[in-house]
């Protein structure tokens, strides 16, 4: 496996284009040294999520993908901390990244607040488009799931249109809101920000059809 050098967070932060083996596959199995199920948290920022998660689930693998490498970074750290042996933060471009995982070998990804990219003439930068959803029907094994949380209402409208429309996924109903206990009691980073605004959080979640 080719890595970064002198990387004081290996293996906790490693780069999308370092963990593509030579056969030009990114192995959940590998990465983990088991073959758990996998859970993929799209764009995980500062990682609370995959922190979170990791802890409550000990038999499940966590993978974050976090273009700016600051944040990947910062999520791995949490993670080196607490030693966890079934989280791992990449650096790199999610679409990269998809290129290279095995159809069918993910139990869940989850997207919590992707960037809006409000301008009009940006919009095209928006991580959720039907050829992401067309990834994520590829990727996740039947039955599997995927989750995603805004607090922007038009991103979520073009979301759920495009999933609940989509032939291989279906809706579930949404997850309730429930009081957080602590600080770090949200599900995400940006979920605790736009909570304590007072804005509405938009969920959705859907299974991924196991006869198509
Ligand atoms: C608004 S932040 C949300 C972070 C985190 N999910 C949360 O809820 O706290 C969106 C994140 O997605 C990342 N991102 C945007 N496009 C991405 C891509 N193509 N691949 C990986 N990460 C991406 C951004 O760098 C940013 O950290």
């Amino acid at each position: 496996m080719r890595r970064i050098p002198l990387n004081d967070l290996d293996p906790w932060f490693q780069t999308v284009d370092g963990v593509i083996e030579r056969d030009g596959r990114i192995d959940g199995a590998r990465l983990f040294a088991n073959d758990r199920p996998l859970e993929i948290d799209v764009g995980c920022g500062r990682g609370l999520f995959v922190f979170s998660a990791s802890g409550a689930r000990p038999n499940t693998n966590f993978l974050g993908i976090e273009l700016d490498y600051k944040e990947a970074r910062r999520a791995a750290k949490r993670l080196q901390k607490r030693a966890a042996g079934n989280a791992r933060i990449l650096g790199g471009d999610v679409f990269r990244a998809f290129e290279h995982i095995a159809p069918g070998s993910v139990e869940a990804i989850h997207v919590y607040f992707p960037d809006p990219w409000w301008k009009r003439r940006h919009r095209r930068r928006r991580v959720f488009t039907d050829r992401f959803a067309d990834a994520c029907a590829e990727l996740i094994r039947p039955g599997g799931m995927l989750h995603s949380w805004t607090d922007v209402e038009e991103y979520f409208e073009v979301i759920r249109s495009l999933m609940d429309h989509h032939a291989r996924f279906e809706a579930l109903p949404p997850p309730e809101e429930r009081p957080a206990e602590n600080d770090m009691d949200y599900h995400t980073s940006f979920e605790r920000k736009k909570r304590k605004l007072g804005m509405p959080i938009y969920r959705g979640q859907w299974r991924r059809r196991a006869d198509v």
